[in-house]
């Protein structure tokens, strides 16, 4: 049986990951949130699978580190991490973006998805392993309101290429997904910037201000769900995808096509 480890997965799309992976591994739920990652591991532990948690602040080597070792010590070696922590959701005009607000996307979502594949690729030394990190079509808009976001995740991309280059010769591989829109606290408090900062949301709920977004930007016309992020997942950590390396999959009713 494998070993996941999932980082930020006290709610949203990680908890949907965990979920999934859950069904055929045993999985180590983590996320700075302690209390409801606890509640999250608690319920699917609930309902028969082979799960543990741990708290883990990404931005942080050593917390870092003591989470693959938590793992280790009660499921097993990892040897699929799941990048999922991430922030965003905070709009910001271009010329406001501050230093500090830029510094702490990118230490979360960059410097902590660089810090997981790390620790992988020296803990499994040389044998086979599988990655998939969490990017965002946000990594390919130019939105301006979320300059720190897109770039800290197209650094996101460019990592998974080198990760991926890294571990190829030894059968390790790396691979990244680009969801869409899926509705989770993060488009909630996005939403509720624009509502109270942007005219033509002013008057309307989060949730009709997140569907005119999927009206508008998705070819589908649909939002995405956690569901259908995960299984992108899953299939990307498989055997089946014993072949893939090196990649992004956009799952966005066609936001981003390549
Ligand atoms: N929701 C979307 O539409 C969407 C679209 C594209 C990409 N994403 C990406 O998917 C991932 C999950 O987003 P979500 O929508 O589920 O958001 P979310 O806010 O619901 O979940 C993010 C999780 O990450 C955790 N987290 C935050 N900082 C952390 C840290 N320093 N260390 C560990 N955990 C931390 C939070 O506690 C939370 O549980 C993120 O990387 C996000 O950028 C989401």
């Amino acid at each position: 049986m494998s070993v996941a480890l999932v980082t930020g997965a006290a709610g949203g799309l990680g908890a949907a990951i965990a979920a999934r992976l859950a069904q055929e591994h045993a999985v180590l739920l983590t996320d700075v949130d302690a209390s409801r990652v606890a509640d999250t591991a608690a319920d699917l532990a609930a309902s028969g699978a082979k799960v543990a948690h741990a708290v883990c602040d990404v931005a942080r080597e050593t917390s870092v580190e003591e989470a693959f070792a938590a793992a280790e010590e009660q499921l097993g070696e990892v040897d699929m991490p799941a990048n999922v922590a991430g922030i965003g959701g905070v709009m910001t005009e271009f010329t406001t973006l501050t230093e500090e607000q830029w510094d702490r996307t990118f230490a979360v979502n960059t410097r902590g998805t660089f810090l997981t594949c790390r620790e992988l690729v020296r803990r499994r030394a040389g044998r086979p392993g599988a990655i998939v990190n969490i990017a965002s079509i946000g990594a390919r808009l130019g939105w301006e309101g979320i300059a720190d976001y897109g770039a800290s995740k197209a650094a996101v991309l460019e990592l998974t290429h080198t990760v991926a280059r890294v571990g190829a010769p030894t059968g390790l591989r790396a691979n990244a997904v680009m969801p869409g829109l899926i509705w989770t606290d993060m488009w909630r408090h996005a939403t509720e910037w624009m509502i109270a900062n942007d005219p033509e949301a002013a008057g309307a709920s989060p949730e009709q201000v997140f569907a005119s977004h999927v009206e508008r930007m998705v070819p589908m016309k649909r939002p995405q769900t956690a569901t259908d992020i995960a299984e992108a997942v899953a299939f990307l950590l498989s055997d089946k995808a014993a072949n893939i390396t090196g990649q992004t999959i956009s799952v966005d009713g066609g936001v981003i096509m390549t």
